[in-house]
């Protein structure tokens, strides 16, 4: 990646683009800045960022922020992308006035808005593209959703033309304009050239006394310079997200599209509306995804699996044929061809289970590693815990770990038998084919092919319960 503003010469040629991310959102009501809210499981800005990075290199992408600057910054930090201040928002145009010194050696400049996540960068292209094909000095996104409401207008020239006269905002619309239906997406290309010869000259005549970028259209156009507006095909991909309703609508949107995708891979999900899935999840076909599952952050699951309802699968790699039952937690973890998990089974990060192994009701694993096929299928505890192939952890096995100060491993080897509700203080070591008794409390290592026992004898008292109502009798 160049940066692509050499010292000596101007790249006359280039592109740059500006995201205005600066605003508070006050709309949202929200201590967090607007751009920060997430739609689709990430960060409005991230998207616009992600689609930015397709078009230009993360060198030529300025990111205007002001409110809770260093917030704005951190969060996208890793993205590569430039930043510039705006200390104080007073509008659109001021943000693009802030980003003058960033802009001016590049022959263009698209602008986004930090808070229009859905954009595709197909519509970025083609906006580009009609911008130079129009040569025109200002080039606008327009939609015609549903309702236009709280969106500024394009007042064209005539029906038929590209060429724009103006933008009004919401707040100043006569009567007559209210029916417009085109609006503006709050995404343009620019050439900078024009847009920098008269970005001084907008004024705060308006309702929120701001500068706004959407005067440049009338100001260039009187100006004689050419200002032209392409409709993107679907209106949802411009759509703002002003208020938390808004942005679960583009939320619910997004993720339907997501849902889509893999259907249309050979996914079967049922009733996706009700599922909740981020945009990097990838799952192979013939995988059944059942109602009210929840499937987040970097995902991978294989074919032929099946995730039953009320499971929340986060960041986690499932292989092929894996069957997880319903209400199942799952995190950072992996689970291997064949394996079966749940219901209510809870795998926190680290966890690695083993080709066909069980995990079963109300068991809970932390950085445990299962072998092939082995077997906790009731009400245990796993943590720090290593189970070779085979093996089977009795019911309400708990492998106590936690010391108060450190945390301890327990190794259990191949083919061995852990008795039921037995408690397994780490560190500790049952070797291969090794036997420990139900009930059992192990403090030291059990070798290969040993039983042990840890549990007070059992001791019976014969005909004692009458004896002793005999006595109570006695007592009377
Ligand atoms: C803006 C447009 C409107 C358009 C709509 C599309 C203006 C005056 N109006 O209205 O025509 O239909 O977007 O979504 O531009 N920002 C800054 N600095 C500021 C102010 C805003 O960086 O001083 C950023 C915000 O963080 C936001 C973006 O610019 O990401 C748009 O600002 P916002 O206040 O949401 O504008 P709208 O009222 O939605
Ligand atoms: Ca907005």
């Amino acid at each position: 990646m160049s940066k692509s503003i050499p010292s000596s010469q101007p790249a006359l040629a280039s592109s740059a683009v500006v995201i205005m991310a600066a605003g508070k959102g006050t709309r949202l009501r929200s201590q967090r800045p607007k751009v920060l809210h997430e739609v689709g499981g990430r960060p409005l800005l991230s998207h616009v960022i992600a689609a930015a990075s397709h078009i230009a290199a993360p060198a030529d992408i300025y990111v205007v922020v002001g409110h809770q600057a260093d917030r704005v910054r951190q969060s996208v930090a890793s993205t590569g992308v430039q930043f510039v201040e705006q200390a104080e928002q007073r509008g659109t145009g001021h943000a693009i006035q802030c980003a003058r010194a960033a802009i001016a050696h590049y022959a263009n400049v698209l602008v986004l808005s930090g808070d229009v996540p859905l954009i595709r960068p197909e519509t970025l292209e083609q906006l580009r593209a009609f911008h130079f094909a129009e040569k025109a000095a200002m080039t606008i996104l327009t939609a015609a959703p549903q309702d236009p409401s709280g969106y500024g207008r394009i007042l064209r020239r005539s029906q038929d033309s590209p060429e724009v006269d103006a933008i009004i905002e919401q707040k100043a619309l006569t009567s007559a304009q209210m029916s417009i239906p085109e609006i503006n997406s709050g995404i343009y290309a620019f050439q900078t050239t024009p847009l920098l010869a008269y970005l001084d000259q907008l004024r705060p005549d308006n309702a929120h006394g701001e500068l706004y970028l959407t005067d440049m259209a009338a100001l260039l156009r009187s100006a004689g310079a050419r200002v032209v507006a392409i409709q993107a095909a679907q209106a949802i991909e411009v759509l703002g997200a002003n208020t938390i309703a808004e942005m679960m609508e583009l939320d619910a949107a997004l993720r339907l599209a997501t849902a889509k995708r893999l259907m249309a891979a050979g996914v079967t999900i049922f009733r996706p509306e009700t599922c909740v899935i981020d945009a990097e999840v990838e799952v192979a076909a013939d995988t059944v995804i059942e109602p009210f599952v929840q499937l987040l952050g970097h995902t991978r699951i294989g074919t032929d699996c099946r995730i039953r309802s009320y499971s929340v699968v986060e960041d986690c790699t499932l292989g092929d044929g894996v069957l997880i039952r319903q209400c199942c937690i799952l995190a950072e973890s992996s689970v291997a061809e064949g394996a079966k998990i749940g219901p209510f089974a809870h795998l926190r990060p680290g966890s690695e289970i083993g080709e066909d192994a069980h995990i079963g009701n109300f068991v809970e694993t932390k950085k445990a590693r299962l072998g092939k096929g082995a077997k906790a299928n009731h009400l245990s505890y796993l943590g720090d815990a290593t189970v070779g192939a085979g093996t089977n952890i009795g019911a309400g096995v708990i492998t106590c770990n936690y010391d108060g100060v450190h945390k301890h491993t327990t190794r259990i080897g191949e083919g061995a038998f852990v008795g039921s509700d037995s408690t397994l203080v780490a560190p500790v070591h049952i070797e291969d084919g090794a036997y420990v008794g139900a009930g059992s409390c192990i403090t030291r290592d059990v070798p290969a092919g040993a039983l042990a026992v840890g549990r007070a004898r059992q001791i019976t008292k014969e005909g004692w319960v009458a004896a002793r109502r005999a006595r109570q009798e006695e007592k009377k």
